[in-house]
């Protein structure tokens, strides 16, 4: 792992976000520019979410990647913001399927509107992309984009069909972020380099190096809704569990905790809502049985796959900037 303190010669993942902030900003005013509907309400809904303070780590990286790649241009710029209404458009979509109160700190469209609502808005999202990005006449960007939105409803489909599924395997949890999650991430970067003249080898470590950090993403994710603190999750903690999602902190336990506290793990996961107390006691299993470690030791070990494919670009800030930002993901709070 890079050592990204104030003492030493790395920036911090908040210089990063600094340095770029210029890019970042013509992002927020192309995303403003395309979210025009004659009808009030989509326009309402769609500016809470978009500006209830998201991350924007899609557009960063796609970012990055554009500016590691020979002729980076302004076209990275227009590309950041189709991907984040895609992402916008698939938490709308989400919070439905997951039943969601709270994302971001704050209520969720759902809550405010109504799920109707945020079916709607976020069709309207998904539409306002593709309209977006075809305005770029690439029809290799239109297939890349096309391919990530088909596989993140796929994920999202595999992991509904196991849900409160104890038996699933940590394969097929890693299949389904690998699809939900880990693909429109990797495209974030291997778009980067399709609009800044890079070359096939260059797109091509873009892309993987993209798709195993999304891996590790999810993986710090689903642990972090064990385990974050509440108020800078921005989501309810536990939701995972009470929606019947197993990850894979509850994976490992379940293969390696005794047949009796297996029992146990398997009453609470079966109630409705469980207590903060019955929360604890998988929440203690969990620690008792290493199983919240191994999950970061899985995240940080795609990291370590994320940024061998960084290994072919020459030595430089942007290079420097990716690398901080694939450490932020295995060492951030929220
Ligand atoms: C949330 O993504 C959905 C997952 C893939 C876990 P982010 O954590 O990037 O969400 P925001 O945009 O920063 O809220
Ligand atoms: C996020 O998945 C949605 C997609 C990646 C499509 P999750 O359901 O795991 O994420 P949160 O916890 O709601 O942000
Ligand atoms: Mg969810
Ligand atoms: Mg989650």
């Amino acid at each position: 792992m890079l050592q990204s303190t104030k003492t030493s010669s790395f920036p911090t993942i908040q210089e990063i976000w600094e340095q770029y902030r210029p890019d970042l900003l013509k992002v927020e005013a192309q995303i403003q520019k395309n979210l025009a509907s004659e009808v009030p309400l989509i326009n309402q809904a769609a500016q809470y979410i978009l500006n209830s303070g998201g991350k924007r780590i899609r557009p960063l990286l796609m970012i990055l990647s554009s500016k590691l790649c020979p002729a980076p241009g302004e076209d990275h710029i227009l590309l950041a913001a189709v991907i984040e209404f895609v992402h916008t458009a698939t938490l709308l979509h989400d919070d439905v399927i997951d039943e969601g109160n709270l994302r971001r700190g704050k209520k969720t469209v759902r809550i405010l509107w109504g799920d109707h609502a945020s079916i709607l808005v976020g069709d309207y999202l998904y539409a306002t992309a593709g309209d977006l990005g075809l305005s770029l006449n690439s029809q290799e960007v239109n297939l890349v984009l096309q391919k990530a939105c088909c596989q993140m409803i796929e994920g999202e489909m595999v992991q509904h069909a196991h849900n409160s599924d104890l038996g699933i395997q940590e394969s097929d949890y890693l299949r389904i972020i690998q699809q939900k999650t880990a693909s429109l991430i990797a495209v974030s970067c291997q778009l980067g380099g399709i609009v800044s003249g890079g070359s096939p080898e260059q797109k091509e470590s873009l892309f993987q190096f993209g798709r195993n950090l999304g891996i590790a993403f999810q993986v710090a994710d689903d642990t972090l809704d064990y385990i974050a603190q509440k108020q800078r999750l921005g989501k309810t903690l536990g939701a995972d569990l009470r929606e019947g999602k197993v990850t894979l902190p509850l994976i490992h336990l379940l293969q390696n905790c005794s047949q009796e506290e297996k029992k146990g793990v398997a009453r609470t996961f079966g109630l409705n809502d469980p207590s903060e107390k019955e929360f604890g006691q998988v929440l203690d299993l969990m620690h008792r049985h290493g199983s919240i470690e191994y999950a970061f030791s899985v995240a940080r070990s795609y990291i370590e796959k994320a940024m061998g494919f960084l290994a072919p670009f020459e030595p430089s800030v942007h290079k420097t900037a990716l690398q901080i930002v694939a450490d932020y993901v295995v060492s951030r709070d929220h």
